[in-house]
């Protein structure tokens, strides 16, 4: 059940973004059936440093979420961290775990994300240009982000990478697949050197979304050293994840946390749960301009009528620019 329920993340995700925008185009018409079951409102919430701290803890403040009194003595009780071998074990898995997610799962888990462009202003049509926009999407699945975008603006070209060499085979086989506008390949994007795939310098826009969480944190850095490297000066990253104090990181069983807000599903694929302040840290020590970066705490609340669930749900999302001159 637990992991089911967090597998179902970004599954939500489609239906949730679409249901945030009053007009309702194709893409919402066909989730018609899982809206009937869901009632979904959103709330975009600015930082700021107000919390709850009702119980005086102050670990447990946070900017959008009040945490209730059984969640905060579930999150103390659960102190026990997997053991150092086991962690090991699931570090050096991580590529075979998500490779077997895909094997399982094929192309029917994650829905194209429609949403982008309503989020990210950066993948609207520009009308004045007329040259090649080079999108790099890391972390890409079987291409649920790309799919969309390709289709709608014909002056796009993406890279696309991904850890499992299963999930580049379905981009690969996807009718839309056009070598001529995209370029797919495996990659451990904590690892091998993008520019050995893609041009230094030469991105317009990266996007990341649900990827740096699966990442063991004392490699993030090393992920987003490595993507800042092939972004244009004044290119784009667009970032969206998990954020601290989500519902699905809240309902983990004991047994599942490897540390700090870093867990592990049931599949052996792991989710890190961020702050806002801990991503624009690293993209500031990776080399991103923090004065022309921005980060924020994305709220949904899920309704399941039938099962009598309401379901809390935090992401963080950003933009962080590659200096113009370093
Ligand atoms: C939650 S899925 C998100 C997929 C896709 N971005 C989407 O939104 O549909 C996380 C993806 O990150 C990929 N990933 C995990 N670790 C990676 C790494 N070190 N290098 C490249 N990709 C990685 C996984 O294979 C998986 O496809």
């Amino acid at each position: 059940m637990e992991n089911k329920l967090n597998n179902e993340d970004e599954k939500c995700d489609e239906i949730k973004d679409s249901a945030s925008n009053a007009k309702i185009d194709e893409s919402e018409k066909a989730l018609d059936t899982e809206m009937k079951k869901m009632t979904v409102t959103e709330t975009r919430t600015e930082n700021s440093e107000s919390g709850s701290g009702e119980d005086g803890d102050e670990k447990f403040v946070h900017p959008v979420r009040i945490l209730t009194e059984a969640e905060i003595a579930k999150l103390q009780k659960d102190a026990t961290c997997v053991s150092d071998f086991k962690q090991n074990k699931l570090e050096k898995e991580a590529q075979k775990n998500w490779d077997l997610f895909y094997k399982r799962n094929t192309t029917k888990f994650f829905k194209d994300r429609h949403w982008t462009k309503r989020e990210f202003d950066e993948l609207c049509p520009v009308e004045a240009e007329t040259g090649r926009r080079t999108v790099l999407e890391v972390g890409c699945g079987v291409g649920n982000f790309i799919w969309p975008l390709l289709q709608e603006d014909q002056s796009m070209f993406f890279y696309a990478c991904d850890f499992s060499p299963r999930a580049v085979q379905f981009v690969k086989d996807n009718p839309n697949y056009d070598p001529s506008r995209c370029s797919a390949f495996q990659c451990d994007i904590t690892n091998d050197d993008l520019s050995g795939n893609v041009p230094q310098d030469s991105v317009d826009v990266v996007s990341m979304i649900f990827v740096l969480s699966a990442i063991h944190p004392d490699k993030m850095e090393a992920a987003l050293s490595n993507i800042i490297k092939v972004m244009r000066p004044g290119g784009c990253l667009l970032f969206r994840d998990y954020g601290l104090y989500d519902y699905a990181m809240l309902r983990f069983a004991p047994g599942h946390k490897l540390s700090e807000n870093f867990y592990v599903r049931q599949d052996g694929t792991r989710a890190y749960y961020f702050t806002t302040e801990k991503v624009l840290e690293l993209a500031e020590r990776c080399g991103f301009d923090r004065s022309q970066s921005q980060c924020e705490y994305i709220q949904r609340e899920t309704v399941n009528k039938k099962e009598d669930l309401c379901v809390p749900r935090i992401f963080v999302q950003g933009k962080f620019l590659k200096p113009k001159s370093s």
